[in-house]
């Protein structure tokens, strides 16, 4: 039976995908499921993109973790959304506890972007060029690019990408902006911003990490996605999963289901909105339950790659839209 990449192509996305990571790749199970295009037609790297992985100490590059996903990306002819240049976290301590002023911080952000994106031009439909740089209350997050340079880090970096590889999509990535609030308008202003100064910005993800029974109504997602797609940017859902506290119940089950179902068609609805990415397929991978104790069962499929109730929620969610 048609499967949610090929679903997804059919309803006018460019792909249905998942994040993963190195340490799932021994794991030949998982290989397999991860590798059937019809299911996932596009790979992001969970980690090995990432500064403490890319750039372990100054200007030594160790890409080949990073090199191990999108080789398997390009055996299965899948799409690849890289991430992530310019964050918070994962940072190598030179970075995060350097001594800096504007100018030394600066050239080495654009060395690092510089570099990692060169490595990898040609191969990613999209780069996530900074995460996160947002604060619950729609400030900026005091980063050491924050505070040691100042917003403009932002356009040095998406400058340095575009220069880099100017056929790659660069976006800006972010948790929370699901909806309206003080911290999706701030990242509005980040379009507005890097637009207004001329620089290239591509597209916005939506991380879309959310709880059972509180996600955004399907309402909700569609109004917002439009918001950013009104000032010429496409957007993605880049890190979807929906976790619940455990142990699951029917109840649950059936509501994170109909969660799927709502983020998937707000995707599906929204004219550029090009994909759906969920952050691990399986709940055996997933990130949740070591970071927030007690709840887990965020995925589609089981740790047994059982496809969950979850899963056909998402399928509804492509085939049902309207
Ligand atoms: O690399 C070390 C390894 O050397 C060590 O043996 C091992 C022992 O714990 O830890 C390894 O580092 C872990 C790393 O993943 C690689 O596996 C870190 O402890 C762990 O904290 C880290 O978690 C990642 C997390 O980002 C870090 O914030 C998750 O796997 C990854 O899924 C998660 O992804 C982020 C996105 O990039 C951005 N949006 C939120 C999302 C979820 O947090």
């Amino acid at each position: 039976y048609a499967q949610l990449h090929t679903l997804a192509k059919a309803a006018g996305l460019k792909y249905f995908g998942t994040a993963t990571d190195n340490n799932e790749l021994t794991d030949t199970a998982l290989v397999a499921a991860l590798s059937n295009t019809s299911e996932f037609g596009q790979i992001t790297p969970g980690n090995s993109q990432k500064w403490d992985s890319i750039e372990p100490s100054p200007n030594t590059f160790a890409f080949t973790n990073g090199d191990v996903v999108t080789a398997l990306a390009k055996k299965n002819a899948q799409m690849l959304r890289c991430h992530t240049l310019v964050w918070f976290q994962q940072l190598p301590a030179w970075v995060q506890n350097g001594t800096w002023t504007k100018e030394t911080l600066t050239a080495a952000l654009q060395n690092h972007v510089t570099k990692t994106v060169t490595h990898y031009k040609g191969q990613c439909y999209s780069w996530d060029v900074v995460n996160e740089a947002l604060e619950q209350d729609g400030t900026f997050r005091k980063s050491v690019f924050f505070t040691t340079i100042g917003e403009d880090y932002i356009r040095i970096a998406f400058e340095a990408a575009a220069a880099a590889d100017p056929d790659t999509k660069l976006y800006y990535n972010d948790f929370s902006i699901e909806n309206p609030s003080p911290k999706t308008t701030a990242a509005l202003n980040i379009v507005k911003s890097l637009k207004a100064s001329g620089t290239k910005i591509d597209g916005l993800g939506l991380q879309s990490h959310f709880i059972v029974g509180s996600t955004p109504s399907k309402e909700v997602q569609i109004a917002n996605l439009k918001s950013f797609t009104a000032l010429g940017v496409e957007v993605a859902i880049t890190e979807l999963d929906i976790r619940m506290t455990l142990p699951s119940t029917a109840a649950l089950n059936s509501q994170q289901s109909v969660d799927y179902q709502n983020s998937v068609a707000a995707c599906v609805e929204v004219e550029n909105c090009v994909g759906v990415t969920v952050w691990d397929f399986d709940d055996k991978y997933s990130w949740v339950p070591s970071t927030f104790p007690g709840t887990g069962s965020a995925c589609l499929f089981n740790e047994n790659l059982v496809r969950k109730e979850a899963y056909f929620g998402a399928v509804a969610g492509i085939t049902g839209a309207s």
